[in-house]
């Protein structure tokens, strides 16, 4: 059920742009750090029940300088989104992205989208691409209303044998005045 790359190769680690919410909303982004290694693996088994990432593939991720990964913050863990970046390459690929159940349906998916998206745009990627499984209702909504659109098809891509659609979403360049990609509340702090 997750977004995930046929070989991905990641070697190098994105430092994510600090994110973090007015006072008055609930949840705050930030990078991620390997202190968050072991809510993000309880995240995984809370939120997948095949295809989950591995915690020796979480650390990896974390240090790595072509990867992004951006947690949401409420109360403890409450989501988080890993994009992956190819040296050259203006294709980002949204490579996890789960919140806790717990908060579901709240708007954090959304956030920590907008989030993964400016950080690819930061790294000067013009693209976003991911796979999502066909019977993923929730990640399915969530990706058209933030503006993806089907380009392809894995076959047979998941653990279960489901197929994987293919979604992309060209992205706007960055701008330094950017606020309002996921809440009006939401601010960039470099
Ligand atoms: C996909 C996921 C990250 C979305 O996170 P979220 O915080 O619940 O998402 P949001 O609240 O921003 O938006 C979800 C949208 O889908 C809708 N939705 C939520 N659950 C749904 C469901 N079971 N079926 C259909 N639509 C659903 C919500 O109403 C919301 O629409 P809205 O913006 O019009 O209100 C979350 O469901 C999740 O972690 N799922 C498990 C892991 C996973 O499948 N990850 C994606 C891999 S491709």
């Amino acid at each position: 059920m997750k977004v995930r790359l046929h070989n991905p190769r990641p070697n190098r680690v994105c430092c994510a742009a600090m994110l973090q919410l007015a006072p008055e909303s609930r949840w705050r982004l930030r990078p991620g750090t390997p202190a968050d290694l072991d809510n993000l693996l309880a995240l995984e088994r809370a939120a997948f029940t095949t295809d989950r990432l591995s915690v020796r593939s979480l650390r990896r991720f974390v240090a790595s300088p072509n990867a992004a990964l951006i947690v949401a913050e409420e109360a403890g863990l409450a989501g988080y989104a890993l994009v992956l970046f190819r040296p050259r390459s203006p294709v980002a690929r949204l490579y996890s992205i789960a919140v806790a159940p717990r908060i579901a349906g709240r708007g954090v998916g959304a956030a920590l989208l907008a989030a993964a998206e400016e950080a690819a745009r930061r790294r000067g990627c013009d693209r976003m691409r991911l796979e999502v499984h066909v019977q993923n209702a929730a990640a399915l909504n969530r990706y058209r209303k933030s503006g993806y659109r089907q380009f392809g098809c894995y076959r047979d891509y998941y653990d279960d044998g489901g197929d994987a659609l293919r979604f992309e979403k060209r992205l706007a360049p960055p701008s330094p005045q950017r606020k309002n990609f996921a809440s009006p509340d939401l601010t960039i702090a470099r």
